[in-house]
């Protein structure tokens, strides 16, 4: 309780009214901690923040996405003895983003911490982090692995050089001056959040890349060196599909505005497409033994199988397709994109008849074919009626306000 006049005697931040903050042992600090099958690893870092923020006001959220190895009974367990814990599970839901979104939203504290639950991150920092926050005044404190004092550990060589990859494409949405937007921990004023809340996309794992790219005005920051942990308990769930999530995120914040970021996906997996059209039917007519009519529908059924594999792996991993719906996905998607294939035909004939410039005619054809072929599998290859029950894939396409608008349907 010393510490709570302790915490007052510091000044009131500007954009700060006093009413905001909090009385009789309610929260200041938020820590939102995203899990996915952590069990191992909840009750010490529960154990930890205890020590590391002793004296303050504090609450921790697990924002747990029904870890099948019962990691939101682990978390509510200890909430049942310990009134800084709380736990939300969500159901029929996956992402790390997502789930830090969810846990600021559940908050009332004018501060809240995103740390992982795996204790990779230095939770010793968090004090020093929210001194810092009202002294200097600013918006979002970073746990900094490259500002000097900080490090990547004994992080493994190949996850250094696409750390730095990333960071480097990151330098397309937010200023080079912040030295480690890929960081999932941080500080920041819930006012903040909740002021760009509705502008995040929520995709994937990075979601102070997309609160610096999604506020409206420069958010004021600081960071603060730590070193990243070994992993002790528990398994990584970073893998190539977060990169994939990773450039989806890029795009959806360069040109989401303009084209849905799932459209941009669907594309490049066309474009893959057609390399290995290509390599197939060069591949076949070097063999020999069949015609070109024989060749290029060998091709383009490879090539459509392919399409269908790489969209249900990646551009609709949300509704990914297995087992006998994986067969019946494919049967759907190869006779629409046929019509496509057919209104791309058709329409490069129309535009060559009437400007004669071939590229511009099949560039015309390909456009309409594309969309053709995004529009109706999205409604009949992963549409409603494609949805599972059970345990679903991360969500990572969709905007958060779509996710929470899917909430409201009836499930299937
Ligand atoms: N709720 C939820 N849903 N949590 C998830 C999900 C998910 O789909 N995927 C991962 N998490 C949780 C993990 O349980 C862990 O607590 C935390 O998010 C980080 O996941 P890891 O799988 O351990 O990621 P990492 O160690 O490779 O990378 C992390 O650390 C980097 C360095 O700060 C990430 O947080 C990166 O964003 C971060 O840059
Ligand atoms: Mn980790």
């Amino acid at each position: 309780m010393n510490a709570r006049l302790t915490e007052r005697a510091h000044p009131v931040p500007l954009n700060q009214s006093p009413q905001d903050l909090p009385v009789n042992g309610a929260a200041e600090l938020t820590v939102i901690v995203p899990t996915f099958n952590e069990s191992a690893n909840v009750a010490e870092l529960v154990r930890r923040l205890h020590i590391a923020l002793r004296g303050l006001q504090w609450e921790v959220v697990f924002v747990d996405d029904d870890s099948p190895d019962g990691t939101s009974d682990a978390a509510r367990s200890l909430a049942l003895q310990d009134p800084h814990v709380r736990c939300l599970q969500r159901i029929g839901r996956r992402g790390l983003s997502s789930a830090c979104v969810e846990g600021v939203m559940a908050s009332s504290a004018p501060f809240v911490a995103v740390i992982d639950g795996d204790l990779q991150h230095d939770e010793t920092l968090l004090p020093v982090m929210l001194a810092s926050m009202k002294r200097e005044n600013v918006d979002v404190v970073v746990g900094s692995r490259y500002v000097s004092g900080g490090g990547m550990g004994t992080f493994a060589e190949h996850r250094v050089s696409m750390s730095r990859l990333a960071t480097r494409l990151s330098r397309l949405l937010i200023p080079a001056s912040l030295q480690d937007p890929m960081s999932g921990f941080f500080m920041t004023r819930r006012e903040v959040f909740v002021g760009s809340v509705r502008q995040l996309s929520g995709m994937g794992f990075k979601l102070l890349l997309d609160l610096f790219a999604s506020s409206s005005r420069p958010l004021r920051f600081i960071e603060v060196p730590y070193t990243f942990r070994e992993r002790v308990a528990g398994e990584s769930k970073l893998d190539n599909q977060v990169a994939w999530d990773y450039l989806m995120l890029l795009m959806d914040k360069l040109v989401g505005h303009i084209v849905p970021v799932r459209f941009i996906g669907f594309a490049l997996v066309g474009g893959i497409g057609v390399a290995v059209h290509m390599s197939v039917l060069a591949t076949v007519l070097a063999v020999g033994g069949v015609a070109f009519t024989g060749a290029q529908t060998i091709a383009t059924l490879v090539a459509m199988t392919f399409n269908f594999a790489l969209n249900n792996l990646l551009t609709y991993r949300d509704k990914r397709l297995r087992g006998l719906r994986w067969l019946s996905g494919l049967a759907s998607f190869m006779a629409l994109c046929s019509i496509g294939a057919l209104a791309n035909v058709g329409v490069a004939r129309f535009v060559f008849e009437n400007d004669g410039r071939w590229a511009l005619a099949a560039l015309a054809g390909i456009l309409i074919g594309v969309v053709w072929n995004y529009a109706v599998t999205s409604l009949y290859t992963w549409g409603p009626s494609s949805r599972r029950k059970g345990r679903p894939r991360r969500q990572n396409h969709e905007s958060v306000a779509f996710v929470a608008a899917r909430l409201d349907e009836p499930h299937a």
